[in-house]
């Protein structure tokens, strides 16, 4: 067997077989098989497909690749969730305490935000204090005693995603769905949990932009958590529009404790539905369809005691619970309407471009963070405008350029 031949095999629209994706990946992660020979095999895979057996056979060589996460001292249905990402998706920092606060442990290990998408990671970082670069046991006994904890990862879990990943991005091979697939599906069995719930985004903001292409790739992880024994339940939302009112990492830290405050005013109901179906999905996992599921849902939130428990866990990972309201900031700038109408979309897209100008996402992996600034859409799609109105405020400790007013201001379709 040959990395040739492999290549060859795919290109020429056969199935690689287990032995075939075993080498490929083994002789990567390793250094024997050079980054262009990968690139072509990823195009060849990108253009030709792979059947559920291969995607199953690649997501296994993957997790092979690397370390493996035991939950087992943690008592319980460890349950996890993923989003495939999406603008204004903080999705994780209200349903991870919900869980944790009705019993469920939830030990989570979330990513950083690369581009429009921001990430979990970043947004606990922009309070202050906060770690989350974990070592293994502290990260499990802060489960074991609060059932909730949200880290990076620092085990070696998966490095064929890193290198693949790397290499997908600068290749155009980003968008296939059985990749897609594998490079999540990976990390997740990887990382330990019992259970997986996965929010799969569709529209302009998100990877899959048709919620056909959402199914296809849902239907696929699905397939995966199953073939290793994992409870999975896929949910599907809309990124076409931006998710809640605050887009950025302190801002989206400040309205999920609104959310889990109950100050529902500050934020918006797509977002509090979101969250409220997420959690609910995570916690009939958990407990084989409790009845009562969506009340005590609604009760941890309505109580205080989810907002408690990401408090708990703020303090645990060394954050400040005083730090979770915005700061004052250097630049806010109205964006006005300039004309009379009903908000149609807002698109999505957009706005996380304006977002990374503002310096809330990354461009590389390398960029500064500003953790202050972002958007707050004062107005959401469906609502009824006038012209002069505001629209939306942007925030930055940087000047905001005329022409990042002016393309959050074309993310408005007001007709
Ligand atoms: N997120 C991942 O982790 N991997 C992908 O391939 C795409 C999104």
């Amino acid at each position: 067997m040959n990395i040739l031949s492999i290549i060859e095999h795919k290109k020429n629209h056969h199935a690689l077989t287990n032995e075939e994706i075993e080498f490929f990946i083994q002789g990567y992660v390793n250094g024997d098989i050079p980054d262009y020979q990968i690139s072509a095999l990823l195009m060849a895979i990108r253009l030709n497909g792979m059947t559920p057996e291969e995607t199953f056979a690649l997501t296994d060589a993957m997790i092979k690749s690397g370390d493996v996460v035991d939950l087992s001292s943690i008592d319980g249905f460890k349950v996890d969730k993923h989003s495939t990402g999406g603008v204004g998706d903080k999705v994780t920092l209200v349903v991870t305490p919900i869980l944790a606060a009705l019993g469920v442990p939830v030990a989570k290990f979330s990513g950083r935000g690369l581009g429009i998408t921001g990430g979990t990671l970043d947004k606990l970082e922009s309070i202050k204090g906060l770690r989350v670069e974990l070592e293994m046991e502290e990260f499990i006994a802060n489960v074991q005693h609060a059932n909730i904890a949200v880290a990076g990862q620092t085990a070696n879990i998966v490095p064929a995603d890193k290198k693949l990943y790397a290499l997908r991005d600068v290749t155009g091979t980003v968008d296939s769905i059985p990749l897609i697939a594998a490079s999540i599906m990976s990390k997740k069995i990887a990382s330990g949990a019992d259970g997986i719930v996965l929010d799969v985004k569709y529209g302009n903001g998100a990877f899959m932009k048709t919620i056909e292409d959402a199914q296809q790739l849902g239907q696929a992880m699905e397939q995966i958590g199953e073939a290793f024994n994992r409870k999975m339940k896929i949910h599907y939302s809309d990124m076409n529009n931006p998710l809640g009112r605050f887009i950025g990492n302190k801002l989206e830290v400040v309205e999920a404790i609104d959310v889990l405050a109950g100050n529902v005013d500050k934020t918006s109901q797509d977002l509090i539905d979101t969250c409220v179906d997420v959690a609910v999905d995570m916690y009939n996992m958990a407990t084989n369809n409790k009845p009562t599921a969506r009340d005590e849902v609604l009760d941890v939130l309505r109580s205080g005691a989810a907002k408690e428990k990401l408090f708990e866990m703020i303090r645990l990972q060394g954050g400040d619970v005083n730090d979770t309201v915005m700061n004052d900031v250097a630049h806010k700038i109205a964006v006005v309407a300039n004309k009379a109408g009903v908000v149609q979309s807002i698109d999505a897209q957009q706005i996380g471009e304006v977002s990374v100008a503002l310096g809330a996402g990354r461009l590389t992996k390398e960029s500064v963070l500003d953790f202050d600034a972002g958007i707050e859409l004062v107005v959401k799609d469906g609502e009824r405008v006038a012209a002069g109105d505001v629209l939306a405020y942007l925030y930055a400790n940087n000047d905001i350029q005329e022409h990042i007013v002016a393309q959050a201001l074309r993310a408005y379709n007001v007709q």
